[in-house]
């Protein structure tokens, strides 16, 4: 709601609708009602538009674009209003202005805000644009290129920022309120017209056609499939084109082209869906409803290698002080050379700088061999090689040093939880939290809770992403866990499609052009070629520890492709060795081309093998790696192992570089329908009887059987004694 208070000459309307004051229909009646009333009193000379608790607005209310009776369009009349205002409407702007809410702002004729609040036009990131007149304002206001920005990308920026755009008019340190309402008393009887920015030309920008055409060009390249961020463009494109009211009735009819597509659909169900995750829940009952963090106030890191650094960079960001040990000296330099050169390039992004991280200073971080000064840290994140022998080790040592308290987290990405615990005098107080590579930059954690880890233990990791800002999505204890257990078909199947007659960079462009930030083939030289191998030594896939006499395409009677390990007896590593799937123009060098010897080697194995080169669609390559992921998926959900198809969304959304306008890959299986997966892993796996990852899970063949449920409702499909949840 929208509430009307009256004191002096100045009306206050008041949005509420908490926690964020969403503009849904009953506040949007609500202020319609209030500038109203504000008008048809005469003591009433001016207005004055705020929000509940500290937050002026956060826009439109989202769960009202799906509703029957959608919400697009009905904002717009209201700004309108508030600008015709006859009496001067001062807009007070704390905590957030956003979407709908900067558009509300934008239809007043002043604005002052608070040093802190933020303001932005985010619509773009649920796979809108700002419909309320808001691409038509604000380049009148601050200029077609900060206007471009904002809207094509969605940015929040600072109320410094916005005073410096000329955004707002006066920013205040406290009160704001109390100053809105003095503005509101001072200018009441000046003239209007020239506040009105509807009534404003556009800025000229030199040669805008030029700098149009170069906007474009960028906006499509990063867009990569998406379609909102061009649809922005050409909302603002209009604006300098046309008068506003034409300007605005191209607006509304951009908004509903993407209001009904599948993208904004997929957008709003990853905005909710990043929501959701908070809410974790375990088998024993335990969930975030009642489980407390223990605060952390020193940290500790071990190993520093590509991913220790990261984290290092990651905590120091956060302001948590640490310990970083590494096991010799030698180590030890390297990686204080490379955590401080990614600190100093961090500190170079903020205002303040290295003085705010103050990364200089030993009580903040200290570098260290000697595992005596983890005594007193809340909190010890483990990032040495994966090995299974060394991690025992070092946790028996851990529970052997650290305060009894202290919470012991690992890096793995895929080895047991529980083994390692049982190296330790507390497993209740273990826990895996799994970072992304470059820690310091991916937002995911995944957070393993394993056989006896404690509620604490899993709020107080929880507590951590968020104090790291990343997202934490708590899921339980298996092989490769969520994320990577998933990734293991799709990788599979890449492979598996080189030796029926593709190629890496045919596979690559294909799941690229899908939206993929990156395709398997490049990844895997990016990562390194030698990780998977050494993994697959030590399952005893390959490598001396394989009995003589295995087929080379086969282990434990599944189909297997050798094809990784030779590359990798070759020497090519990926980038770090000069070559890989691909070739690149040095060792450590990042541009990838299509390798002559690659291919041949290709053909030469087909041969040797017997295997008839044919040609692979795009479509097949798209069904077999991406459903095969989606499948394992289910069993994933199946077994328990994550409490919903949205926690698996927000993994592959944050940390593999799945496409957010295509919702993650439980949501794209709903979008594509259930019963087509299904019948598709069935062709399939007919036709390659000898790879388990094509065999449709048993849950996804009960969804379709039971007629192809909306996603929200799969998990009530589940029979409570097969879910351990
Ligand atoms: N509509 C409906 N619910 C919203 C909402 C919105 N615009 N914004 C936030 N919420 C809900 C969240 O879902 C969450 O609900 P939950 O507690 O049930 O999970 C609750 O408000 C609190 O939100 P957060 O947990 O995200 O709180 P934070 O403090 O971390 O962040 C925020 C606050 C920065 C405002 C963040 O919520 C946000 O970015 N919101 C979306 C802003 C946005 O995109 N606005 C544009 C809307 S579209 C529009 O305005 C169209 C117009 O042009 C016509
Ligand atoms: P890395 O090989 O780059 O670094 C490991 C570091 O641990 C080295 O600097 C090494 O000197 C140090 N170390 C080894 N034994 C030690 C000991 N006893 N005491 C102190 N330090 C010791 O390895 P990377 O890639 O950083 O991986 C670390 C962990 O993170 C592994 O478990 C890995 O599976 C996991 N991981 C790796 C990802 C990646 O993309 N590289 C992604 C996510 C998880």
């Amino acid at each position: 709601m929208a509430q009307y208070a009256r004191g002096s000459a100045v009306a206050v309307i008041r949005l509420r609708n908490p926690p964020v004051n969403a503009l849904s229909r009953a506040v949007l009646q609500a202020l319609e009602d209030g500038l109203k009333k504000a008008d048809a009193d005469p003591s009433v000379k001016a207005v004055m538009i705020c929000g509940e608790n500290g937050k002026f607005s956060a826009g439109a209310d989202i769960r009202g674009f799906s509703a029957p009776k959608r919400l697009g369009g009905a904002l717009g009349p209201v700004v309108s209003l508030i600008e015709s205002s006859e009496k001067p409407v001062v807009a007070a702007i704390e905590g957030v202005a956003l979407g709908g809410g900067l558009e509300v702002a934008l239809g007043c004729h002043y604005r002052i805000a608070h040093v802190k609040a933020r303001m932005g036009l985010p619509e773009v990131t649920l796979g809108l644009l700002p419909g309320a007149e808001g691409t038509q304002r604000l380049p009148r206001l601050i200029g077609v290129p900060a206007a471009l920005d904002m809207i094509t990308t969605g940015k929040h920026i600072p109320a410094t920022e916005a005073l410096k755009l000329g955004l707002v008019d006066e920013i205040v340190e406290e009160n704001t309120i109390e100053a809105a309402i003095r503005l509101a008393n001072k200018v009441i009887g000046q003239p209007l017209g020239p506040r009105r920015l509807s009534l404003k030309p556009v800025p000229k920008v030199p040669n805008m056609e030029a700098f149009l055409d170069e906007a474009l060009a960028k906006v499509k390249r990063q867009a990569r499939g998406c379609l909102a961020p061009e649809l922005c463009f050409q909302a603002v494109r209009a604006a300098t084109q046309s008068p506003f009211a034409d300007g605005v009735r191209r607006e509304r009819e951009l908004f509903q082209v993407l209001l009904s597509s599948g993208q904004a659909q997929a957008l709003q169900y990853a905005f909710f869906a990043e929501r959701a995750v908070r809410r974790w829940a375990t088998p024993g009952g335990a969930s975030w409803s009642s489980a407390a963090p223990q605060p952390v106030r020193r940290a500790a890191v071990i190993g520093l290698g590509t991913m220790g650094r990261g984290i290092v960079t990651s905590l120091v960001k956060a302001n948590i002080p640490l310990v970083a040990l590494e096991q010799d000296l030698e180590n030890l330099n390297k990686g204080r050379k490379a955590v401080m050169f990614l600190l100093e390039r961090e500190a170079m992004k903020m205002e303040g700088g290295a003085q705010v991280l103050d990364f200089h200073n030993p009580a903040r971080l200290q570098f260290t061999v000697d595992f005596d000064l983890l005594r007193d840290v809340d909190l010890v994140i483990e990032a040495v090689f994966e090995n299974m022998a060394l991690k025992k080790e070092i946790f028996h040592k851990l529970s052997k040093i650290c305060k009894p308290g202290a919470l012991l987290c690992t890096n793995t990405s895929a080895l047991n939880i529980d083994e390692i615990a049982s190296a330790t005098n507390r497993p209740q107080q273990v826990i895996g939290t799994h970072f992304f590579s470059p820690a310091h930059v991916m937002r995911l954690l995944e957070i393993i809770y394993g056989r006896h880890t404690s509620p604490t233990a899993i709020a107080t990791a929880m507590q951590l992403a968020t104090a790291l800002k990343k997202v934490g999505v708590v899921v339980g204890n298996c092989f490769g866990f969520v994320g990577n257990r998933m990734m293991f078909p799709y990788v599979q199947q890449a492979v598996f499609l080189l030796e029926e007659g593709s190629r890496p960079d045919a596979v690559d462009q294909a799941l690229e052009d899908f939206g993929f930030k990156i395709g398997p083939f490049r990844m895997s030289d990016l990562a390194g070629l030698d990780v998977g191998w050494r993994s697959r030594k030590d399952q005893g896939l390959t490598g001396p520890s394989l009995p003589a006499g295995t087929p080379a395409r086969q282990r434990r009677g599944q189909r297997y492709s050798p094809l990784p390990d030779l590359l990798c007896e070759h020497g090519r590593f990926g980038q770090k060795t000069g070559k890989g799937w691909y070739l690149y123009e040095k060792a450590g060098g990042r541009t990838a081309t299509p390798d002559p010897w690659l291919l041949n080697f290709l053909s030469q194995y087909r041969d040797t093998h017997g295997i008839q080169t044919r040609f692979i669609d795009q479509e097949e390559i798209l069904e077999r790696c991406l459903f095969s992921l989606i499948n394992e998926g289910f069993a994933i959900l199946a077994e328990g192992i994550a409490s919903g198809p949205e926690h698996l969304d927000v993994i592959y959304i944050n940390g593999y570089g799945w496409p957010k306008h295509r919702g993650g890959p439980m949501f794209y299986a709903s979008t594509v329908g259930l019963p087509r997966v299904l019948a598709k892993l069935q062709k399939y796996s007919e036709a390659h009887p000898d790879v388990p990852g094509l065999q449709p899970s048993a849950f996804l063949k009960k969804l379709a059987a039971v007629g192809n449920p909306p996603l929200k409702e799969w998990m009530s499909y589940l029979s409570q004694q097969s879910s351990k949840l």
